[in-house]
């Protein structure tokens, strides 16, 4: 029995195309949901538009500060595992959860599984860089999703059961492609922004949703607005400069990659809109000094912006306005291909027969 364990929303598109290629051979898991994400158009959702199994257990752990969410998590799942004893318990992403799942899995001897491995982003500011060297350096299966995360989990010393599969993420994004794609006529900007840098920052969220009300003068601009950016903006008063912004709750997955089949640019702080802008050829501006996703610098549509109203005003229109094409080398073709979780559904089966 393999655990897949999720809880943030950035989770449920890797579990949805892993646990497809789990049920395809045969391998038996089951979802574990920590809860860290909770409203329905964070969580839920995506169990309803992927059809994802029910999770065998909800930690229910909620929001809180990183010690004790990660806690939280430790606590219960370990009852979990010491009861249970799965034969591997498989993690995705960055978040919360996927650190503390890892380390009480790796405490118990458990095998644990890590995609997307190798992600770096050298700032250890961010909680998810302290998440990912933490959840790579006690796993015993890695999953990087480009050459660049292979190679800086060589440069820390972890070379054994490294594969380098491409991303899950874009699988599901391949293989709902008939789903979201739409006719339209109208092209917008589509924001999506909850990066601690940028929003829990005052001057930092000011300088953005001036810039984003600005360009709503000329574009119809689309802000899905994540519960931590919608706080702060309460926080610091900030509704007074998004009247002309079209903007609206987390929206689902269907309805999101609508939004963005229809966008100009994309504006964000994400990693996987990074990563899905590029395979789709759409134009992205992300709010972020450096990124953990480079070949979207190098070979996709991502081009990186400061929060500051006037660059990002000036480099909205200008990508609005371009028709970009990624320019993927074979070898990231080859990783985007749609298969990524075909390939480690094998390696999984091969680790634990
Ligand atoms: C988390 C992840 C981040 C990921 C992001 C995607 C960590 C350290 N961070 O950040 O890597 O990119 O999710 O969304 O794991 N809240 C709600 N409803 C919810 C969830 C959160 O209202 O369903 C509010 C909470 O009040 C909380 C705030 O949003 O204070 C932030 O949530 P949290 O899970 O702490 O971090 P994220 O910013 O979502």
């Amino acid at each position: 029995m393999i655990y897949l364990v999720g809880g943030a929303r950035p989770n449920f598109m890797k579990i949805a195309a892993i646990s497809r290629e789990f049920e395809k051979f045969d391998i038996s898991y089951d979802i574990i949901h920590t809860g860290q994400h909770y409203d329905y158009n964070m969580n839920q959702v995506f169990f309803d538009e992927f059809g994802l199994k029910k999770p065998l257990v909800h930690l229910e752990v909620g929001s809180g500060p990183h010690g004790e969410q990660t806690g939280k998590i430790m606590e219960r799942f370990e009852r979990l595992c010491l009861d249970e004893r799965p034969d591997m318990v498989f993690t995705v992403g960055d978040v919360n959860s996927t650190m503390g799942a890892a380390l009480v899995a790796a405490k118990l001897h458990i095998p644990v599984a890590h995609q997307e491995a190798g992600m770096r982003s050298g700032d250890k500011k961010m909680p998810e860089e302290i998440n990912r060297i933490v959840t790579d350096h006690i796993s015993d299966l890695l999953f990087p999703i480009s050459p660049k995360d292979f190679q800086n989990l060589y440069a820390e010393g972890i070379t054994e059961n490294v594969h380098l599969v491409g991303d899950p993420m874009i699988d599901n994004l391949l293989y709902y492609k008939e789903i979201y794609a739409c006719d339209h006529t109208e092209k917008i900007i589509l924001v999506e922004l909850h990066r601690p840098a940028n929003v829990d920052d005052p001057k930092n969220l000011t300088e953005i949703v001036i810039a984003l009300n600005q360009l709503a003068e000329r574009y119809h601009v689309v802000f899905t607005i994540h519960p931590r950016t919608k706080k702060k903006i309460e926080e610091f008063k900030l509704w007074q400069y998004l009247d002309m912004v079209d903007h609206c709750d987390p929206v689902g997955y269907f309805d999101f990659h609508k939004l963005m089949n229809q966008a100009g640019c994309v504006i964000t702080d994400s990693d996987g809109i990074q990563q899905e802008t590029s395979v789709l050829n759409i134009s992205c501006l992300a709010i972020r000094d450096t990124s953990n996703i480079q070949y979207t610098i190098d070979h996709g549509t991502t081009q990186l912006c400061s929060p500051d109203r006037v660059e990002l005003f000036s480099k909205a229109v200008c990508k609005y306005h371009m028709n970009e094409k990624s320019n993927f080398p074979k070898q990231l073709k080859d990783l985007n291909d749609g298969k990524s979780s075909e390939r480690i559904t094998q390696i999984v089966k091969g680790y634990i027969i």
